[in-house]
């Protein structure tokens, strides 16, 4: 039994490639390197350099490997890229998920577990926010997710393939061991976005909308780091094998930091100071978004090991630095 992870050499999915190699679970990679790196794969996973849109392709890899999970990680992940290219969004996320999703029930998989997104919520008024409040994105990337989401949802009802949808919300940290962290080009996860400006890698942060109706005036969201998001889907692997019945679940801490705090903490971890710059608010950004974490934390055995921003900070400028001395060889 072996498990697929699209979008393995990303941000996400190479931690979990690592979490579930370590874990001593067979494991495969299928990424089209759009924006993920071989090198953040471990070195004995086999990768699959394709998309998940090719049927062909995927239905080879699931008899040739005998998968039957797959976590589904792979995504274009811009928000204002989705705005402006909403066609490649849908294209990608949505039309190449049903490809996939259509070879997998075709090649008999039998537990898919679907990277989702709070972006789907749009602007919530109830926070902290649960599984069933009404969905209504505001960007093409949330709808690109969404729709996805409710694929799985009717697929799911007359095929035998258990599944869970986990909207995961802000994403951020690194591999405590360093193995692996966000290395894109294009961050625009504030933590990294701070940091880098924290390294001199950047001049300054922009910080969109500071007339918020929130305490300090700026967006709030939900950051969980990402060793305890890969802790989830350790868990919800669990459960499915378990028997576990199909599910949508919140993934974040239940308690959320504004754009001020994050910079805050970001200049106190790395001993540094830098320019913010004030900026109009972008549209769609909601003022806060917090996760409800009441259902995972029920239904699964999940412990968090770090729900703490000045750890999740630390482990973001460990990364950063570590990308920094491979980029410069002494
Ligand atoms: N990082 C976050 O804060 C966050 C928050 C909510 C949801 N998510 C979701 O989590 C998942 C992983 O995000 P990430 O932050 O690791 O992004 P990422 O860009 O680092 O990883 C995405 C990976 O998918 C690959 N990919 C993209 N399109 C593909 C295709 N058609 N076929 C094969 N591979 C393809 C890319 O090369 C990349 O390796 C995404 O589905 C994203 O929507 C992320």
């Amino acid at each position: 039994m072996s498990i697929m992870i699209t979008g393995g050499a990303g941000y996400v999915g190479s931690h979990l490639a690592h979490a579930l190699n370590e874990a001593g679970e067979r494991v495969v990679v299928l990424d089209n390197l759009s924006t993920g790196f071989r090198a953040s794969i471990p070195g004995n996973v086999p990768l699959i350099a394709g998309s998940i849109g090719d049927m062909a392709l995927v239905t080879w890899a699931i008899a040739e490997y005998g998968i039957r999970t797959i976590f589904h990680c792979a995504a274009a992940t811009v928000v204002p890229d989705s705005l402006s290219d909403p066609v490649f969004y849908y294209r990608n996320n949505t039309f190449a998920s049903l490809a996939l999703i259509e070879a997998a029930i075709a090649g008999g998989v039998e537990h898919f577990v679907f990277s989702s997104t709070a972006a789907v919520y749009g602007n919530t008024k109830f926070n902290p926010v649960r599984e069933d409040a009404l969905t209504l994105p505001t960007s093409p990337y949330g709808s690109s997710k969404l729709v996805t989401e409710l694929m799985i949802e009717d697929i799911a009802k007359v095929h035998p393939i258990k599944y869970a949808a986990l909207r995961y919300f802000n994403v951020a940290g690194a591999d405590p061991a360093l193995r692996t962290g966000q290395s894109g080009r294009k961050p625009t996860n504030l933590i990294k976005v701070a940091v880098q400006a924290a390294l001199g890698i950047s001049e300054r942060v922009q910080i969109f909308g500071n007339d918020y109706d929130t305490p300090d005036g700026t967006c709030i969201r939900d950051y969980i780091h990402v060793s305890d998001l890969v802790r989830a889907h350790m868990n919800i692997l669990d459960y499915l094998r378990g028997g576990g019945e199909n599910i949508t679940l919140n993934c974040g801490y239940g308690h959320g930091y504004s754009v001020l705090d994050v910079i805050a903490a970001v200049k106190s971890v790395s001993r540094t100071n830098f320019p913010i710059v004030y900026r109009e608010r972008r549209a769609g950004d909601p003022a806060a978004v917090v996760a409800d974490v009441s259902n995972l934390n029920r239904l699964l055995c999940w412990k968090p090991m770090y729900d703490d921003l000045e750890a999740i900070v630390a482990h973001t400028l460990a990364w950063e630095r570590a990308l920094l001395d491979r980029k410069s060889p002494a």
